[in-house]
């Protein structure tokens, strides 16, 4: 029957062969073209700088232009109750900088103004995006709703770990307001129109002084940091001075795009991890679903499910339903079953004499609990995507892992089949009678991503020839049931290696269940393609390139981006920019069909 499905939705569209072109490429009959890339000016009424292509936008103008290195993005109607695919609202996550393209002369003179350019470059944007009289999609500007949220945006803690001990600071002595939110990745949408945006890397800001504590050591800060900078000079991220910030960071945050004057709010309750995404989802009874990945090597899979209902007529009422409910992680047994263990304090091991005081302390700590009930250790968890038509249906990437197997390290399990794990795969679960809420679950893997010309066997794919791909990393259905996978192999292996001839990251489309996959798209020299949002009448497509031009494994020289990759603006443009594509069929008809 899940065949019948795949030949219902169907995918038309002729494959786009590997590229090394430093362009996006995408199928006959389609058009792709960069249109709201780092430092375009958001749209803030009064503030909206010209991007200068030698980066000498000031601090402040950072602050109303797009950010660096798109990532998760979502769609939200204009006006909200409508379902318009004319215009809406873009909202998308800038995951990291890069100081080396942001500024001038890089990190020479580095002061607490550069420091403050780069946190102004992270964050979140929210655009308006509409279609103009010929047709063409573009950034309304100005725009009542245009919004930047960077490290420096006040923010509400919901949830357990509100007030808690582990999360007051000097600055905020009562624990509940953190200034910002850092290294967004993934995201989520609700069914009330709300943006949840993920808080993933954000253990390579922070810095210790001296030997980490085993908290920091179990989230990976450590006492370096070459690549941000931020803790020489902005103190917050000195975990000697302010022990307790490094708490205040690895939650999901929930976005209102509607109302720019909204509080953005961490909710505690989702867990404390390298949060790559928050996927949405309804139980039959209406409560609410969010599945996570923490991506890092072996490291779990989580989902929330509230204690309340979703209620069509009550957004205010929905926007307070991720603060209450259960948090549990994944283990997969060896024979196809699986089961959500909660992380619910005084049950299990999870009680005070173990280090676990309350429920507060169970979600700081979500990993050391997670730890404690024996969960899977999964080959870096990234997206999440639960089929629109079949209930309880739910796929995962695991994007490589190349630990696995390694000496002193986990080896294989059913699971994660493959040790050296260097191309992925993605792994589906169909939750006990189709619903989203229940405890257990029946697993299998739905692709072992890998090439076909390898005689190595744990580099084999078991895709169709012709749609090899690695890294699965960006995963998400659109309105008509099609799985797209974005990849993400890093800039260490991108072409070369056991990567040799692959060419740049691109995206796929398939049907879960027809063996049908097709390569859509391919993206320019040193880029990852994530980030994806569909018009509800599923005739547009939004796609981030993130990281264009991204340097080789210890390539210092600053100007290593401009020399790999010249993406979007050609060599005239001055530095290569991630930026947001919109993607139209030519006869206007929807994407993929
Ligand atoms: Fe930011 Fe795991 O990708
Ligand atoms: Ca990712
Ligand atoms: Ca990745
Ligand atoms: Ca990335």
């Amino acid at each position: 029957s899940r065949d019948n499905i795949g030949k219902a939705r169907g995918l038309g569209f002729t494959p786009v062969p590997m590229s090394a072109a430093d362009t996006v490429v995408v199928p006959p009959g389609y058009s792709a073209r960069a249109f709201y890339k780092w430092g375009d000016a958001v749209g803030i009424a009064g503030k909206m700088p010209a991007f200068k292509p030698d980066a000498s936008n000031t601090t402040q103008e950072q602050a109303s232009q797009a950010g660096m290195h798109h990532d998760g993005m979502a769609y939200f109607t204009l006006p909200m109750a409508s379902s318009s695919s004319n215009r809406g609202l873009l909202a998308m996550n800038h995951e990291y900088v890069d100081n080396g393209l942001l500024f001038k002369d890089g990190t020479a003179h580095w002061d607490m103004n550069k420091v403050r350019k780069s946190q102004n470059a992270m964050g979140v944007s929210i655009v308006e995006v509409a279609k103009d009289s010929g047709g063409q999609w573009q950034v309304v500007r100005p725009s009542p709703y245009a919004r930047r949220i960077t490290p420096h945006t006040p923010m509400q803690v919901s949830g357990p770990a509100r007030g808690h001990a582990l999360m007051k600071t000097q600055a905020d002595p009562r624990g509940e307001v953190v200034l910002g939110t850092m290294q967004n990745c993934a995201n989520g949408i609700t069914p009330w129109g709300t943006y949840l945006t993920c808080e993933e890397n954000w253990a390579d800001i922070f810095t210790t002084q001296g030997i980490p504590n085993e908290l920091e050591k179990r989230y990976g800060i450590g006492s370096k940091d070459e690549s941000y900078r931020w803790s020489e000079l902005d103190f917050r991220f000195d975990t000697g001075l302010t022990p307790n910030e490094p708490n205040r960071f690895g939650w999901v945050v929930e976005i209102d795009p509607y109302n720019p004057q909204s509080v953005p709010v961490k909710h505690t309750a989702l867990g404390r991890i390298k949060h790559e995404g928050a996927t949405v989802t309804l139980a039959p009874d209406n409560r609410v679903v969010v599945y996570s990945g923490d991506d890092q090597r072996f490291e779990y899979i989580y989902k929330f499910v509230s204690n309340g209902k979703y209620n069509p007529n009550n957004r205010e009422a929905n926007m307070r339903l991720l603060a209450d409910g259960t948090l549990y992680v994944a283990r997969f047994d060896d024979q196809g079953k699986g089961e959500w263990l909660p992380l619910v304090h005084g049950q299990g091991k999870l009680t005070a004499e173990n280090g676990f005081a309350d429920q507060g302390e169970v979600l700081v700590k979500t990993r050391l609990a997670a730890d404690a009930v024996g969960a899977t250790k999964m080959d870096r968890p990234e997206w999440i995507a639960v089929d629109p038509y079949k209930n309880g249906s739910v796929y995962c990437t695991l994007t490589n892992n190349n630990q696995r197997g390694a000496e002193g390290k986990p080896g294989v399990d059913a699971a994660n089949p493959r040790a050296n794990n260097r191309f992925g795969h993605i792994i589906h679960w169909e939750e006990a009678r189709g619903n989203a809420a229940a405890t257990t679950f029946d697993w299998d893997i739905l692709v072992l991503a890998g090439r076909h010309d390898t005689d190595v066997a744990e580099f084999k794919g078991n895709m169709p020839k012709g749609a090899e791909f690695g890294s699965p990393d960006g995963l998400s259905f659109d309105h008509r049931g099609v799985l797209w996978i974005q990849t993400d192999v890093s800039a260490s292996t991108a072409n070369i290696k056991e990567y040799a001839g692959m060419g740049n990251n691109q995206m796929l489309a398939t049907i879960p269940g027809s063996h049908d996959y097709r390569r859509f798209l391919t993206g320019p020299v040193g880029s990852e393609i994530t980030g994806i949002a569909f018009t509800p009448d599923n005739k547009t497509m939004f796609v981030n390139i993130q990281h264009p031009g991204e340097p080789k494994e210890g390539d210092t020289d600053p100007a290593a981006p401009m020399a790999i990759s010249s993406w979007p603006d050609g060599p005239q443009g001055g530095r290569p920019r991630a930026a947001t594509v919109v993607i139209t069929k030519d006869d206007g008809g929807v994407i993929g069909s």
